[in-house]
């Protein structure tokens, strides 16, 4: 069981001087992050990339302990977007296989833990055998209330918003007043969960990459060079300790 941070946090390290920065009354509740790197990580050490993203899968465990033991209540991971199916087909597929191996190894981690699993994006392009495997830990978590990690897989943010809209024009009246923001938020792939508050991208890049354009409006973003295989629960602490250090103002001239 991930208890809190006794034990956790070696007193008098890097990480315990980050933790006393933040205030843990007022983390933000959904993280999301754009895992970015593992390619170049690999590059760099004469790997395949697969390696890289093996070695981003220990990145996962470690991230998805780090909120769960701070309090975090969504995480969302980035994991596999409508683009990289233009990757070579091995790589595509040995990242599928590494997601299973995921839910193999680590659905006991969720349930242990009383975490949540939740799937985003269009599910009917995953691969059969491994939609299996996400629906069934799906189904064993979903009742699971300390923290819900959703794995993005198959997600592209623009079809996600013309997803909803589909739906509107099949499922709904032709009242155009009828729509507010807060209804279209409902009918997106995260509708039960609140926008995020802070997006981490790693490895420098400077750009959204078609996640979640919608829910990011307000988002702060937090940017490292640090590559996604090398980032651990020091440089998750430093982005929290910086999105503290932001005024959120939303529009408005005062922070809220
Ligand atoms: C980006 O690095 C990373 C991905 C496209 C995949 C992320 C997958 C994992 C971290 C592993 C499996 C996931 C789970 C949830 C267990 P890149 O390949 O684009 O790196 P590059 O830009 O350096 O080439």
């Amino acid at each position: 069981m991930f208890e809190s941070l006794e034990g956790y946090i070696e007193p008098g390290s890097e990480e315990d001087v980050l933790v006393r920065r933040i205030d843990l009354t007022r983390l933000p509740r959904h993280v999301a992050v754009i895992m970015d790197g593992n390619g170049r990580w690999a590059k760099q050490r004469g790997l395949s990339r697969i390696e890289g993203h093996r070695a981003g899968s220990d990145s996962v465990r470690e991230i998805v302990e780090a909120s769960a033991r701070l309090g975090v209540k969504v995480l969302t991971l980035y994991a596999f977007s409508k683009e990289n199916w233009r990757r070579p087909r091995r790589e595509v597929s040995e990242l599928w296989s590494l997601l299973r191996n995921y839910l193999k190894k680590d659905a006991h981690v969720l349930m242990e833990n009383d975490l949540r699993l939740l799937v985003i994006g269009q599910k009917n392009g995953i691969p059969k055998i491994v939609l299996k495997e996400l629906e069934r830990v799906e189904r064993e978590t979903a009742v699971n209330g300390r923290m819900t990690v959703v794995l993005a897989l198959n997600y592209g943010g623009r079809s996600e918003i013309v997803d909803a809209v589909k739906r509107i024009l099949r499922e709904r009246g032709t009242d155009p007043d009828a729509l507010t923001e807060e209804s279209f938020s409902g009918l997106l792939y995260t509708a039960s969960l609140p926008d995020p508050d802070l997006l981490i991208r790693t490895s420098g890049e400077l750009r959204v990459s078609n996640f979640l354009l919608w829910q990011i409006a307000y988002a702060e973003m937090w940017v490292t060079p640090v590559l996604w295989p090398d980032f651990r629960k020091k440089h998750f602490l430093q982005a929290l300790v910086e999105y503290q250090q932001r005024e959120r103002r939303f529009g408005d001239i005062r922070p809220r």
